[in-house]
């Protein structure tokens, strides 16, 4: 029986980037049994929810889900009664349970002049950023009143020792955890915890601590001295985005969320709905079509056709492939047909 994927095209760009994917995804050779949910502020405007417990149920019971982005202004609020897309995200993370949130940062040499960083710096770069996604300051007990706020940041052992084991299987050379231990109490144990399960389970592999601080200052100044960095919910947040400017282009960036083996995992663009260009045709598909690859590596366990479409992105950019995003002025229509042609 075909694997059943749910698409979750969402808002903005979200459907000029999925449907794209789809046609690669057919020409890869795959077949799958699509089916396709409102999610996101398209779900709000339909169903006055983010999320629906029927969409979850249907991701719940899916092989993977396929998701491309949700958000736009039309939805923008601080009002904390008022749905918001994000929500349905944050739902789908933790109605999942996708505790780990791979970003793999690998910029190609045919971009190295795109990045903000000189060639020399960035040379070399080929980084996995190793998200925890479904703890933390995120997940944490909120209170408002009109004059104050707070929002807790907690962790415990057991959800630091699994997000720093899927660092550690993924590393080649080292693990860098981040935090902020001489600050925060939830840093200190993850120190202490990371450093536990790397003496017990993975001494082979080195392991460095560094400051969330630093790590930020390291990432612009050093990136290629990274290999795996592993850090909590909002430090990776905010890190991933700054990893993934690297590539010249946030357009550029897959994401895979994985839960426990054997439940569907959740396959990404890093980038958000750029609601600015939406319906114009001109969106970089390129971080969607690499989200496929993720999903059929880690979702489904269909390495060579993974491979596939990452070498077809790979060798269309070679050749010169570039949406505007990239400086150049390919619209989604031209970057399918080049990636398509390299398949
Ligand atoms: C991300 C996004 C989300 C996050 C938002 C949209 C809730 O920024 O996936 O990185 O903060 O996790
Ligand atoms: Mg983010």
């Amino acid at each position: 029986m075909a694997s059943k994927i749910i698409l979750l095209p969402g808002d903005g760009i979200g459907p000029e980037i999925i449907a794209p994917t789809l046609e690669l995804l057919d020409a890869v050779g795959t077949s799958f049994d699509y089916e396709e949910h409102r999610f996101g502020g398209a779900s709000i405007d339909a169903h006055g929810t983010a999320l629906t417990d029927e969409t979850l149920a249907a991701c719940q019971a899916a092989d993977a889900v396929l998701l491309a982005a949700v958000g736009g202004p039309k939805w923008d609020t601080t009002d904390p009664a008022k749905p918001r897309p994000e929500q349905g995200l944050l739902g789908l993370r933790k109605g999942l349970g996708l505790y780990a949130n791979l970003r793999p940062v690998r910029p190609l040499p045919a971009l190295y002049d795109a990045s903000p960083l000189k060639r020399e710096v960035i040379e070399g770069t080929d980084l996995l950023v190793v998200r925890e996604l479904t703890g933390g300051i995120y997940f944490g007990e909120k209170t408002r009143t009109r004059d104050s706020a707070s929002d807790v940041c907690a962790y415990n052992r057991e959800e630091i020792e699994r997000i720093a084991r899927v660092a550690f299987r993924a590393a080649r050379r080292k693990v860098t955890s981040v935090d902020k231990a001489n600050v925060i109490e939830t840093s200190r144990l993850w120190r202490e915890v990371v450093r536990e399960l790397h003496a017990a389970e993975f001494p082979q592999v080195t392991l460095e601590h560094i400051l969330v601080d630093n790590a930020a200052m390291q990432l612009v100044s050093n990136p290629s001295d990274f290999d795996v960095i592993v850090t909590e919910n909002m430090f990776g947040d905010i890190l991933s985005d700054e990893a993934a400017t690297l590539t010249g282009s946030i357009g550029m960036l897959p994401s895979a969320s994985l839960g426990e083996p054997g439940k569907p995992g959740l396959f990404e663009p890093v980038h958000g709905s750029a609601p600015d260009i939406a319906g114009a045709g001109i969106a970089n598909p390129l971080a969607m079509f690499l989200s496929a690859a993720l999903m059929l590596r880690h979702g489904l366990g269909l390495e060579a056709e993974a491979a596939a479409i990452e070498s077809a992105v790979d060798r269309a950019l070679a050749q010169g492939l570039r949406t505007r995003d990239l400086g150049g002025d390919a619209n989604t229509r031209a970057a399918t047909q080049a990636v398509l042609s390299n398949l």
